[in-house]
């Protein structure tokens, strides 16, 4: 198969055979292990002769049996992953099918009115001022980015140097203030930027959340100079708030941009249930969120918002003759993102909020919300598990605990239960570090998770920690 163009005919049975594939798929993945036990196997090296497309498309399936954690099921609970709903898997399916450069309107009408519309909506549902200028990237990560690069663009302009032409050298030191819930991605994007990962100053009280007292006299101490501060909606272990509004009062008050990090936690602003712990972001300067985590649109869809749609827009510009120029009520999302050329996320992403809306997003939230207080109940129940922190969201942090072992192998303990758990693969969730202590973090956000799935959690974590006790030597 020379060129692909001589494939052309094959495209239907293409599209058939994954159109089957994926069915089949998608019918088992809510009994399926998570991770199946094979590895994917690529052999060879790069093929002189292609086999074609329907060769090429069944070795694939065939590696994706064994090799593709069924991380769109209900019972994925490490990291913070979603699934894909329904409608926007279909509108997924279509985005590759017309394949848009989402960059501004004349690469794609579509994509770019899409974007515009669907940016308004999610304003909506995450209660961020209209006026506030919007653009998708490709995650949480790249929307932190966008987030923190307006907010150096802000801090250089404040010092009068247009850093986005000039850099950074001979400013002074960037002050960057954050909790104990900065999230890595802030820090990576600290470090692209070349402001530091090492810059953050961190001020947690126990849990970990801001302690707004000491981030305050760290501002005052600055003497009026200005300063960047990380707040973060949804901490990744445990799902736990900073006070956004009283941060925010002090970032007015003390010349500080104020980013907040809500990849996940921002979707608390969906009901009335949880809408206080984000209480105030439209105080904030500028806001990520994620999409492919709990509004279950695919991988990878991030949102960014920024108050100053000016400092937003002079931190990503780019122009060339060959690019033109577009009326200003056409955003050209291609310069408010680091990527130029991009994938048409909206599309998805607004066909999964026309078909569920406001209130299937609010109903599947709340499921969620009561399923983490289903796990937490069973958590406290067991005399063997211990739970390590509030559950305010869809976070669950808690370890194994069993009579008879003493705290300094606990660690140790619960290091090699993660281990089973993801090898077992009935549930899926790794361990983290909470407050010193090692520990899992099941997060509950797929749009097909129910009662049966949570169940499993507190049932495989102690039927499997039941084994390792028995088998520890000694015991
Ligand atoms: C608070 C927070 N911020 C940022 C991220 C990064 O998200 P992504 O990996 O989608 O870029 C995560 C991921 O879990 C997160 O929990």
């Amino acid at each position: 198969m020379p060129d692909p163009i001589l494939d052309r005919e094959r495209l239907a049975e293409a599209l058939r055979l994954i159109a089957r594939e994926a069915e089949d798929f998608l019918a088992n993945v809510d009994e399926a292990l998570v991770r199946p036990s094979g590895a994917p196997e690529f052999d060879g090296g790069m093929p002189k002769r292609g086999v074609g497309s329907l060769k090429a498309l069944a070795e694939l399936v065939a590696a994706a049996d064994v090799g593709a954690t069924r991380s769109t099921g209900p019972r994925f609970f490490h990291f913070v992953m979603g699934g894909v709903t329904p409608a926007a898997l279909g509108a997924d399916w279509l985005t590759s099918t017309l394949n848009q450069s989402a960059y501004n309107w004349v690469s794609s009408p579509l994509a770019s009115r899409i974007e515009q519309v669907t940016l308004g909506w999610l304003k909506e549902l995450f209660g961020i001022p209209a006026g506030w200028s919007a653009v998708m990237t490709s995650a949480a990560t790249t929307a932190n980015l966008v987030g923190l690069d307006s907010a150096r663009r802000w801090w250089g302009l404040e010092h009068g140097v247009d850093v986005d032409e000039r850099g950074l050298a001979g400013l002074p030191e960037v002050p960057v203030f954050g909790s104990g819930y900065l999230h890595a991605s802030a820090v990576k994007a600290l470090g692209v930027l070349g402001l530091g990962r090492t810059r953050p100053q961190t001020f947690a009280r126990d849990d970990g959340a801001m302690d707004a007292a000491a981030l305050e006299r760290a501002l005052r101490g600055l003497g009026g100079a200005p300063a960047l501060v990380v707040a973060t909606a949804g901490d990744v272990n445990t799902g736990g708030f900073d006070p956004i509004r009283e941060i925010a009062a002090l970032t007015r008050r003390h010349r500080a941009w104020l980013h907040v990090d809500g990849a996940f936690g921002l979707y608390a602003a969906v009901t009335p249930a949880t809408r206080r712990l984000v209480d105030g972001i439209a105080e904030a300067d500028s806001v990520a969120v994620d999409g492919h985590k709990w509004l279950n649109a695919p991988y990878d869809t991030g949102f960014a918002f920024v108050r100053d749609a000016g400092i937003h827009a002079g931190g990503f510009s780019a122009s060339a003759a060959y690019l033109g120029t577009e009326v200003l009520a056409r955003p050209v999302f291609g310069n408010l993102a680091p990527e130029m050329s991009r994938r048409a996320r909206a599309i998805p992403v607004w066909a999964t909020l026309r078909a569920y809306g406001l209130d299937g997003y609010r109903d599947m939230i709340e499921r969620h919300l009561g399923l983490a207080q289903r796990v937490a109940r069973q958590v406290d129940d067991a005399p063997d598990l211990e739970r390590l922190a509030d559950v305010p969201l869809n976070v669950v942090c808690f370890r194994y605990r069993p009579d008879g072992v003493d705290e300094s192998e606990l660690d140790e303990l619960n290091r090699k239960l993660g281990a089973m758990v993801l090898e077992d693969g009935r549930v899926y969730f790794g361990t983290t570090e909470h407050r010193g202590k090692l520990c899992f973090r099941p997060a509950i956000v797929n749009w097909r998770t129910t009662e049966k799935d949570v169940d499993l959690i507190v049932e495989v974590v102690r039927e499997l920690g039941s084994r390792l006790v028995i088998r520890a030597p000694g015991r």
